[in-house]
């Protein structure tokens, strides 16, 4: 199929994926209303347009923890990554890395850690849950110094995980599970060869190291489950500031409150998100949520925002609400998913240009420029 904009890349994904793992990507929580006004929401973002400006020189270039960037972009923490692509994390390391981006590994990334850091020439960064196993959390956070990642990203709106209803209806979970993605697998043969069976071993490669045993994707799944702790508060995540020396990025805020509190607690950075519409269906898209939290946090610490961005023009508008930087997950998922490393890569390409003919026709010649005088109220 021809891929010319960044959302062709769903439909490829979904012609590529058995419908268990597209459905997984693609779904989100309850009746999927936060899901929907995510991406939305973003498009009613009216910017302003500004004529004969010189716009000769423009620059993307941006300035987060003493990281430059090359884009105002960072890929986002998405589980079971390699089960999208063949050892997908380090398919998708490898295109943001090529692009003069961050990538952000899952806690529940198939490939390990060890797997992914070597395979790029710049810091990865690296996402975790705060989970009920302490010596879990002390041994990644160990592991993710000895790979030299610097920057970990805390993620706090999954105290328990949402109801998604689509996976039981997909064979994700549900009834005969096993069997129906037995099937899927082998009416898609492509993913079947080149995933399925190249790209093995299917287990969660940061979890497994440390349970020490090779056991099957549902144990550890289970695993998961029975980690995800309903009562971690601010001083559970005290000790982890006090050990990591490198920027911290509590991940999952949408209220203003608790974005002040991330300032009190020390934190470098928010990541303003509703996780993808995933968790708690009908709170704030993060479009709607962005300005309150970029006015109470004041410029304190530095605000990424995700939910819903799925093109270049997006990244403006998220940035024109107050945002340093976005993160990208759904978007670079399809495009891995569709075409790999080759992919991630092409998208990323797809977002600059957007982003430079946005910026063109706004008048806003660096990402500095990007504030609420462009948006039209
Ligand atoms: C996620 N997300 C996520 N977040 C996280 O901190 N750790 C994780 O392991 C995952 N896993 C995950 C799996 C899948 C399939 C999706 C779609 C998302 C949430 C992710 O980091 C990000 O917040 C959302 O994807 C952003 O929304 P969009 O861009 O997908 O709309």
């Amino acid at each position: 199929m021809i891929i010319s904009s960044p959302s062709d890349y769903r439909e490829a994904a979904r012609r590529k994926l058995p419908p268990f793992l597209f459905h997984y990507i693609d779904g989100g929580a309850y009746a999927e209303h936060t899901l929907r006004r995510n991406v939305e929401d973003w498009s009613d973002v009216a910017l302003r347009q500004r004529v004969l400006q010189d716009m000769s020189s423009l620059s993307l270039e941006t300035q987060l923890f003493d990281e430059t960037l090359r884009l105002p972009i960072v890929l986002a923490p998405v589980g079971l990554t390699g089960m999208y692509a063949r050892r997908g994390e380090v398919q998708a390391a490898r295109a943001a890395a090529s692009r003069g981006v961050p990538f952000t590994l899952s806690t529940v990334s198939v490939c390990p850690i060890e797997e992914v850091a070597p395979a790029i020439d710049r810091p990865m960064w690296f996402q975790l849950y705060v989970l009920r196993d302490r010596g879990f959390m002390k041994n990644a956070l160990e592991r993710a110094k000895a790979v030299g990642v610097k920057t970990l990203v805390f993620t706090v709106d999954m105290p328990t995980p949402g109801a998604r209803y689509r996976d039981a209806h997909s064979g994700m979970s549900g009834p005969n599970a096993e069997m129906r993605r037995m099937i899927q697998a082998m009416t898609h043969p492509a993913w079947a060869w080149d995933v399925g069976v190249r790209g093995r071993p299917h287990d969660l490669g940061n979890v497994s190291r440390y349970l020490g045993k090779a056991t099957g994707l549902a144990d550890y799944i289970g695993w998961l489950g029975a980690n995800f702790d309903p009562s971690i508060s601010w001083k559970d995540l005290q000790w982890i500031r006090d050990a990591w020396d490198g920027p911290m990025i509590i991940k999952g805020v949408l209220d203003p409150q608790d974005a002040r509190d991330a300032v009190a607690f020390g934190a470098d950075g928010i990541v303003v998100s509703n996780h993808g519409g995933r968790q708690l269906d009908g709170v704030l898209s993060s479009a709607r949520a962005l300005p309150a939290i970029a006015d109470a946090v004041q410029g304190d610490l530095k605000i990424l925002v995700d939910s819903g961005i799925r093109n270049g023009l997006d990244v403006v508008r998220a940035l024109a609400l107050g945002a340093d930087a976005v993160m990208l997950g759904r978007a670079f998922i399809y495009a891995l998913a569709a075409r790999g490393q080759a992919g991630v890569g092409d998208l990323l390409d797809l977002f600059e240009k957007e982003m430079r003919v946005a910026m063109t026709l706004t008048g806003a010649k660096s990402v500095s420029a990007l504030d609420r005088t462009l948006i039209v109220e």
